[in-house]
């Protein structure tokens, strides 16, 4: 296993919810010296220092400011820490005729549900308890295989290979014991965060699946792990962002993970909403900048939106493009799309294209078929709230949302050296349309 993988899988272990994901990042960025802000606190920011900054505990934005007085503008870099799941409701526990405790569950995003059933799975998130003078939050994760959702007997759906409809509220129960389990649920929950069951006003809990990852194939060329979309675009472009050094850097480097974008990022912690806008003000005007300063620092910035696109399907060639067609190992994917639900353009794709030739980093372009839909993801979304010059980019992937998906090994790396020479490159307009790097 190469050192990247290895790190991406422990990435991926300890960050089975979004909470989680965002904890795993804040603690790297403790250890290498970055501080913690709080929007409800004023900040104090000195050029040569490195910060971050998260909402609701599940998105996080990091920044370096550069030593140079003279920085020009923003290299942002977001991705999304959320993956489709199943959210564990309120009054969780449902009887089956006294011999089997169930818990109830609804659909966060849109998963490949059969991926979901017959392997072991548990239960993350975070509770909410009483303290002394108000409320806090606890981040709890079940470590051990805790609920499984079982298939239903072939012999009791006979067109179980022939298509089948999955309907949340019945076929996507995950069972979590016999009859004695009744009542058990919540008092799991509190022994594992440490509390009394009565402190508990209320919890964000999710399902997650207990597989580890895995590297396979003929030479070790693919790797398989739950969560792949899209932590692995968190995972490597954080660590391209700690590359970043504050004494060489030209502009100032951003690395955005946000929740929710599987739901459509409309939340006040998704990329629908004024986090990246309100950062980026804070920057400009804790540095001491006017009003006209943060505009011309916008408009001189370039952000790439990661997150994964799909591999060309071994047993389905046909529902590619015929002339853009992504394989594993070849690469970062650059993603087009005629109506811009892909935010690159010639202009953007261009400059992306440019430096990773000059790192020496493969690049290879996706466009949906044209009479395919397609999915969308948060560059767009982002860029009506902040606009600017976007490029929409991601690693191959196979079975994108099943809840084992599949990669390639050497993209891993590829995906770290792109973005990192994204950052290292300062790239900035010197006027509309014409960018120096
Ligand atoms: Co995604």
């Amino acid at each position: 296993m190469t050192p990247s993988v290895e790190k991406l899988f422990a990435f991926l272990r300890q960050s089975p919810t979004p909470f989680h994901a965002v904890e795993t990042i804040r603690k790297e960025l403790d250890a290498q010296g970055f501080h913690a802000l709080e929007e409800s606190a004023r900040w104090t920011l000195r050029p040569g220092e490195k910060y971050y900054v998260t909402r609701n505990l599940s998105s996080i934005i990091a920044f370096m400011l550069p030593t140079a007085k003279d920085w020009s503008g923003f290299q942002i870099v977001a991705s999304h820490c959320d993956s489709p799941t199943f959210k564990i409701k309120s009054n969780a526990e449902i009887s089956v005729r006294g011999n089997y405790t169930q818990l109830n569950t609804e659909m966060y995003g849109g998963m490949l549900c059969a991926s979901w059933m017959d392997r072991p799975l548990s239960v993350a998130g975070r509770i909410v308890v009483r303290t002394g003078d108000g409320v806090a939050t606890r981040l709890v994760k079940v470590d051990r295989d805790m609920v499984l959702i079982p298939n239903v007997a072939i012999h009791m759906n006979r067109q179980a290979n022939d298509g089948v409809k999955y309907n949340p509220q019945v076929d996507m129960l995950p069972l979590y014991g016999d009859g004695e389990a009744s009542g058990g649920f919540l008092a799991e929950i509190a022994s594992t965060a440490g509390v009394q069951q009565q402190e508990i006003l209320d919890t964000d809990l999710f399902l997650y699946n207990r597989m580890p990852g895995t590297v396979w194939g003929k030479n070790g060329e693919y790797i398989s792990a739950p969560k792949l979309d899209n932590l692995e675009c968190a995972y490597t472009s954080l660590q391209a962002f700690l590359r970043c050094d504050v004494k060489t850097l030209h502009g100032i480097p951003l690395c955005c993970v946000f929740d929710n974008e599987e739901v459509g990022s409309t939340t006040k912690q998704g990329a629908d909403s004024t986090l990246l806008y309100d950062v980026l003000r804070r920057i400009t005007l804790g540095l001491g900048q006017t009003e006209e300063e943060y505009y011309t620092a916008v408009a001189s910035s370039m952000m790439l939106s990661a997150d994964n696109a799909h591999a060309v399907h071994p047993n389905h060639p046909e529902l590619t493009d015929p002339t853009n067609q992504v394989f594993i190992n070849k690469g970062i994917v650059i993603k087009y799309n005629a109506r811009q639900k892909y935010t690159t353009d010639g202009v953007s794709g261009a400059i992306f294209k440019a430096i990773c030739q000059r790192a020496g980093v493969p690049v290879q372009t996706f466009v949906n078929r044209s009479d395919m839909m397609g999915g969308g993801t948060l560059g767009n979304i982002s860029n009506s709230h902040v606009s600017l010059n976007t490029i929409d980019i991601g690693l191959p992937q196979l079975a994108m949302h099943s809840s084992y998906e599949t990669a390639g090994t050497q993209d891993v790396q590829y995906m770290i050296d792109g973005i990192a020479a994204f950052y290292q490159s300062g790239v900035t307009a010197v006027k509309d349309g014409q960018y120096r790097f």
